[in-house]
């Protein structure tokens, strides 16, 4: 079973894996992230940090999915095992649709296709929502800001994530991020737990 953590940056993402670590152990889960996986992750990684050209950007990003799949997910699925994503391809929908816009007419639309038949869907996606403001924040005491973390770009990367959860309201699990961290944490691990126990 394939589950996915989305959010802007600063939602607290990091944390909440690490508590599922602890909370699902039991279940061995198979924590992965997007991007980063595999070699490639470390070019997007020079991309993002070089400010390339953002078409190349997202191909980069892309090519870290396409490999992310063919050597972690692919297997661990086909072994029935829980995975866990840290970011997957609804980031792409929710990011690459803010920094592709200057250039594509209409950017969901292509990278929807440049993901195509061979991407495979997440059986949950939880959603971390928090205000952009509290996001920032959290982000201050990082050095070396990325260049998607500007409030402008945050605030329309978190319009996209709720609208692709609107579209997908079976998949999506909105939850809001400004509670306390060990809550959030209980409830999401009972829900996977709840979810991957039903699908033995
Ligand atoms: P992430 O590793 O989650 O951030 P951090 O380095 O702070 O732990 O992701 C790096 C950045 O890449 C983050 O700002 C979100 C962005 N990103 C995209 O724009 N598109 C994508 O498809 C992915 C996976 C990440």
């Amino acid at each position: 079973m394939l589950i996915t953590i989305e959010g802007i940056d600063g939602c607290g993402k990091s944390t909440l894996t690490k508590g599922l670590g602890d909370a699902l152990a039991d279940l061995s889960p198979l924590f992965t992230r997007e991007p980063g996986s595999t070699w490639i992750g470390d070019q997007v990684r020079r991309g993002i940090a070089e400010e390339i050209d953002p078409i190349a950007e997202a191909l980069l990003f892309v090519a870290d999915h396409a490999a992310h799949l063919a050597e972690v997910i692919r297997p661990a699925l086909a072994e029935s095992r829980l995975v866990i994503s840290d970011r997957y391809s609804d980031s792409r929908y929710a990011y690459q649709q803010v920094t592709l816009a200057p250039y594509l007419h209409d950017p969901l639309l292509w990278l929807r296709s440049v993901h195509g038949s061979w991407t495979r869907q997440p059986d949950r996606t939880y959603l971390l929502i928090i205000p952009v403001e509290d996001a920032l924040e959290r982000l201050d005491g990082k050095d070396g800001r990325e260049h998607f973390e500007q409030g402008v770009v945050l605030e329309q990367v978190q319009k996209n994530y709720l609208l692709l959860a609107e579209e997908d309201p079976q998949r999506f699990v909105l939850v809001d991020a400004l509670q306390e961290k060990e809550k959030i944490c209980s409830f999401i691990a009972g829900d996977i737990r709840q979810l991957f126990q039903s699908s033995q």
